[in-house]
This record gives structure tokens, sequence and C-alpha cells, in this order.
């Protein structure tokens, strides 16, 4: 009998938009604690900021230096109008993430930077919606999943990282107006993605309730968010904590994190993480 070939000898990584078409939800935050609790059980993980305003590279702790001139995934979409250069392009833009906890090496992150707003006039080129993805063709296969932190808009920016995208996760808060944005994101995925994003396998595999605060009113719409999303709502919901917000802008991981509540801002992502895991599986 032959030797079956190793089941892993090629890793094909999971690819993640995160959205909603509503600013200030969680989208970043929750890309960045994702990462890490995938990291810290034990999965290789790239984050991609498609977001100008670089807050999931920062939240990581990637800095752009001047001197230095790193690349970021603006230059990889770029270079990816020239048929010569597009495949696997990306490739070239993955760095290290700047925390120092026992993970991190297995956090790497494509940056964003103000630049990436250039790519939005290119979105009539023929094809243009397909860059991401072919830049990413080849050159992801190491990780086991792919974060893609989108911006707050459902424009040519978070049509790219669909595009190339094999799952999708909803972050939204307990508010009327990200609810909102979350049904339109959940209305372009279900409605365009095959259409016009040539995906037609993209899913949404969870929706993520973030910035919880135990009032009445928040009570109603967290009611609100399960009568429209059912079992598509992720355990456990993610609680407002500011101590959480000054670990996030201050690039601070979980681990080296000593802040309040810090011990159940750690259970919190961990739990999160074991939900991701289970919802979207590796194959
Ligand atoms: N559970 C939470 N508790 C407290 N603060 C939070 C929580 N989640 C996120 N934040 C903070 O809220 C702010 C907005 O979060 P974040 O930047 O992740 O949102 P976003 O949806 O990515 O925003 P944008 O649409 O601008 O990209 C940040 O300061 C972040 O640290
Ligand atoms: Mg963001």
């Amino acid at each position: 009998m032959m030797a079956r070939p190793a089941a892993d000898a090629r890793r094909i990584a999971r690819r993640i938009a995160l959205l909603n078409n509503k600013g200030g939800v969680g989208k970043s935050g929750t890309t960045a604690r994702l990462a890490e609790a995938l990291a810290k059980a034990g999965k290789r993980v790239l984050v991609i900021d498609m977001d100008p305003q670089g807050n999931s590279s920062g939240m990581l702790g990637w800095r752009y230096d001047p001197k230095v001139k790193q690349p970021t995934i603006s230059q990889a979409i770029k270079a990816n109008t020239d048929p010569n250069e597009a495949l696997g392009c990306a490739r070239q833009v993955f760095q290290p993430i700047g925390w120092n906890c026992s993970y991190a090496e297995r956090i790497q992150i494509a940056p964003a930077r103000l630049p990436l707003e250039n790519r939005m006039s290119e979105a009539g080129i023929g094809g243009a919606w397909l860059r991401l993805r072919q830049a990413l063709e080849g050159a992801d296969s190491d990780f086991d999943y792919v974060l893609i932190d989108c911006p707050p808009s459902l424009l040519h920016l978070t049509q790219l990282a669909l595009a190339a995208s094999d799952d999708a996760v909803i972050v939204t808060d307990a508010d009327v107006y990200a609810i909102e944005g979350a049904i339109r994101a959940r209305d372009l995925i279900e409605k365009k993605a095959g259409t016009h994003l040539s995906n037609p396998g993209l899913q949404i595999r969870g929706v993520i309730l973030n910035k919880f605060q135990d009032t009445v009113r928040q009570r109603e719409q967290r009611d609100s968010i399960h009568d429209i999303f059912g079992p598509l709502v992720w355990t456990p919901t993610v609680k407002y904590i500011e101590s959480l917000a000054t670990a996030n802008t201050n690039s601070v991981s979980l681990e080296e994190f000593k802040g309040d509540r810090a011990s159940e801002i750690r259970a919190t992502y961990e739990l999160l993480g074991q939900t991701f895991l289970k919802e979207i599986p590796l194959p």
C-alpha cells in the first residue's frame, strides 16, 4: 500500500474578514485580540490591516519608521496592478509585530498607513476588487489564519477584503446604528459576494457583540441582535471595559497587561478564541 502524503505538508491559511459598516464598534481591537488568542493557542496568524487609519497595526505595536520605510499592504495591492508582479506579491509586506510576549512570533502584520486611501481611486480598473486575493495567492500559505481588519465603509477596501476571504465575522456593539451597519454588511455579503466580488463561497460565521454595558437600552439592543442574527451570535459577549481601551491604544499584549480587570479581559478573549476555533475550524 502506498504511504499517504503528510496531511499537513502544505498549510492553506483560512482568511477571515472582520467588518461592520459602522465606525468605532471594535473591529480593530477584536482583530488584534483574536489574533492574540489564536497565537496563544499555537496558531500562526497574519493580520492584514485594510483600514488607512492603521489602528490594528498600531494596537499590535507596529510603528512606521520613515528611515526604514517599511512596506505596507497598500504597496502590495498597488504592485498587483501590474499582472507581472501580481501573484503572491503581498509576502514582501509581512512583518513582525511590536509586542514582546511569548506568542508574538506567531503573529505577523501586513500593516496599513494613510496612503492606503489611494487604492480607492483605482476601484474602477477592470478586476480591481481581486487585487488583494491575487496578492495573497501562495503568499499566506504558512499561516493558519489570516484576519483582515476592514474600515467602517463597505466600499472598495472592504470589498478587496471580502473578495479575498473564506469567511466573515461581523463585530457590533449594542447600538441601533451599529446593528444597522451590521445588517448592511450582512446584506452585502449575502447578495453581492457571489455576483460582484466573484466569491460565492464567502460565509458569515459569527457576530461578536462588543463593548456591552448592562443597561436597559443595551439589553434591548442585545435582544434584537439575537433576533436578527440568531445562532450566528458568538459567546462570550465582550463587555465595555475602560482598561481594555488603554491596553489597545498603548499597544500592549494581554500577557504583558497589568491594568484593571486584566484577568477578566484575558479570560474573555480566551473563550472568544475557543469559539472562533470551533466555528471556523481548520480543514
Ligand atoms: N470592549 C471594549 N471596551 C472598551 N473599549 C473598547 C472595547 N473594544 C474596543 N474598545 C476601544 O474602542 C475604541 C474603538 O475601537 P476600535 O478602534 O477597535 O473600533 P473600530 O470598529 O475598529 O473603529 P473604526 O471603525 O474607526 O475602524 C478604541 O479605543 C478601542 O480600544
Ligand atoms: Mg478599526
